[in-house]
Order: structure tokens, then C-alpha cells, then sequence
């Protein structure tokens, strides 16, 4: 699979809720290049050696044109760095094996916290078999309002789509797991989903039943994000079964993992 390394100038760092930033930086060829559910391995790049030298995993978020974006909540070391950086990213990608948009049927993605950051780039890639006469549906979950930072740029697709939050300040008072029975009866679903763990296992559970196809999004620590350093290991089905999240993801089919 092809990837640059590069250094990236950055064109805007914004908070968009606060903790989170939504990243843009210029670079027509990994443009070009990037898939719905690939990642980047990024760090801000005069970072001096004692700083967290790693780079940092972080899905695709948006592609527009020559334009990328990230969008990443500040956790520790190296995205507190990224929040406060205005110049330059280093950065290598796009990494992994994304979402498979599949040919026939409808589509639903599932978004949960952090997880819509690679949701928004699917849904953009989506919309255009949206005059095929498929249903393209968007499930958006989170904490609180204050926690849901690209309800707007979803909107802005002009696709179907439904808000939750646990303390019913935006949308369904409840779990986004909650709305998906009651808007996706009748009809082949395929739903692809990225969020915290529980959530994809009951996204899953429910396309199980359903006999959908479903495509979950995993996160681990990475420490190389290529494949080499084997550290991003997760149980697959099977006892000696692992899953490298970096090289055979981030995307699985949800019937690979070791719920
Ligand atoms: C494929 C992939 C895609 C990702 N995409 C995104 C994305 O689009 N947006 C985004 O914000 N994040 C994303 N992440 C998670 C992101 O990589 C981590 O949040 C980031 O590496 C934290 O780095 P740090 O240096 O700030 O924190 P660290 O110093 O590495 O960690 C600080 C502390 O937080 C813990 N920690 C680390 N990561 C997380 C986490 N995700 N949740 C809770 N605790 C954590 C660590 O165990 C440690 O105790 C993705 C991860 C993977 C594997
Ligand atoms: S992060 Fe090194 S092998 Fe996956």
C-alpha cells in the first residue's frame, strides 16, 4: 500500500469543542491517495527529541480538494503539542486498510464520541451513490452537545441524520445504539461504525441479528503504525488469532473480532 512521509504546513488549528481541534494542512498527492478509514501517523514537526518522539495515530477526517483534515481531542503529551502548533506537521500516510463502501444495498454509519472523526470522509465518499436511489443514513452519539464537534459538517452532507447524547442536550436522550432499530427497518443494511469499544460490540450484536454486514473501526496504542514493531496486536476470533490493528485495520469486519 502506498504512503508518503512528509512535512506538512499547516493552513488552520482550530478548537472546535473545547479539547478539540480540527487540523487542515495542504498536500494534493496524499489527497489523492487517502481512503475513507486510513489513518496518518502524525507529530508536530520541530518537536525536539525529548518530546514524545513516536507519532501519533489519527484517522482521516475530511478531504477536500488538496485539503485534509484531522480531528483530535487533546489526551497527553503529543496531542496537547498538536493543539498548540501552527506551523508545520511530520507526518506519514495514509496507513491501513479503510472502509469498504459496499456496492449494493443501504448504508448506515454509526459515529460514537471521537469515532465520527473518520465518519465524515466516508459520508462525503457515500453521498455520491446517494442518486442511485440508496438510503445513506448517519447515527451520530455522544456524551453531551459539548462532546459532538462535526454535527455541522454532517448536516452539511445532505444525507439522513440522527443526533443521541447520554445527557439529552442534543437529540435522542439516550444511546445512539438506541435509534437504530427504529430507522432502519425492512430493507439490507450495511453499517459501518467507529466509537468507543462497547458501543461498535452493540452495533455489531445488532447487525448479527440482523444478518447486516458490519465494519468496525478499532484503536489501539501504536508505536510504528507500519506493521513492524507488532505492538498493536488485538485477539481476533480464534486462540491464536491476533489482529494488527495497523496493517490488517484499522477497519475489520465486526464477525473478525474477539468481542
Ligand atoms: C487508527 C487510529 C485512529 C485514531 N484516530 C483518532 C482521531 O481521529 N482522533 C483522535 O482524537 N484520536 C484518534 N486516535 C487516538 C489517538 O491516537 C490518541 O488519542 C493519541 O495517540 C494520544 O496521544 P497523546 O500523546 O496525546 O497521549 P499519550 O501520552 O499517548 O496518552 C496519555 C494517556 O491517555 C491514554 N490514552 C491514549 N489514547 C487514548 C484514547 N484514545 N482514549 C483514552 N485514553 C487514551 C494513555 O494510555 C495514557 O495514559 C486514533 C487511534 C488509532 C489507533
Ligand atoms: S503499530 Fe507497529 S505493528 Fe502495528
Amino acid at each position: 500500500m502506498k504512503h508518503l512521509q512528509i512535512r506538512a504546513k499547516i493552513e488552520k488549528n482550530i478548537e472546535v469543542c473545547p479539547g478539540i481541534y480540527r487540523l487542515t494542512f495542504i498536500n494534493r498527492k496524499l489527497a489523492e491517495l487517502s481512503r475513507p478509514g486510513q489513518f496518518l501517523m502524525v507529530k508536530v514537526a520541530r518537536t525536539p527529541a525529548i518530546e514524545p518522539v513516536l507519532r501519533r495515530p489519527f484517522s482521516i477526517h475530511q478531504v477536500k480538494d488538496d485539503r485534509i483534515s484531522i480531528l483530535f481531542k487533546v489526551i497527553g503529551r503529543g496531542t496537547e503539542n498538536l493543539a498548540k502548533t501552527i506551523d508545520e506537521v511530520d507526518l506519514i500516510g495514509p496507513l491501513g486498510k479503510g472502509y469498504q463502501i459496499p456496492s449494493r444495498g443501504h448504508i448506515a454509519l454509526i459515529g460514537g464520541g471521537m469515532g465520527v472523526a473518520p465518519l465524515l470522509f466516508l459520508g462525503q465518499c457515500c453521498r455520491k451513490l446517494k442518486q442511485k436511489g440508496r438510503e445513506i443514513l448517519i447515527l451520530l452519539g455522544a456524551r453531551t452537545v459539548a462532546e459532538m464537534p462535526a454535527a455541522e459538517d454532517f448536516r452539511q452532507l445532505g444525507l439522513p441524520l440522527k443526533t443521541a447524547t447520554d445527557d439529552g442536550t442534543a437529540g435522542y436522550h439516550g444511546l445512539i445504539t438506541d435509534l437504530m432499530e427504529g430507522n432502519m427497518a425492512g430493507g439490507n443494511w450495511s453499517v459501518m461504525t467507529c466509537g468507543p469499544q462497547p458501543m461498535m460490540n452493540e452495533v455489531a450484536d445488532q447487525c448479527f441479528a440482523q444478518g447486516w454486514n458490519c465494519q468496525v473501526s478499532l484503536e489501539t496504542t501504536m508505536a510504528c503504525g507500519m506493521g513492524a514493531c507488532l505492538g498493536c496486536a488485538v485477539q481476533g476470533k480464534g486462540r491464536e488469532s491476533y489482529l494488527h490493528v495497523c496493517k490488517d485495520g484499522p477497519v475489520f469486519s465486526a464477525d473478525q473480532v474477539d468481542w
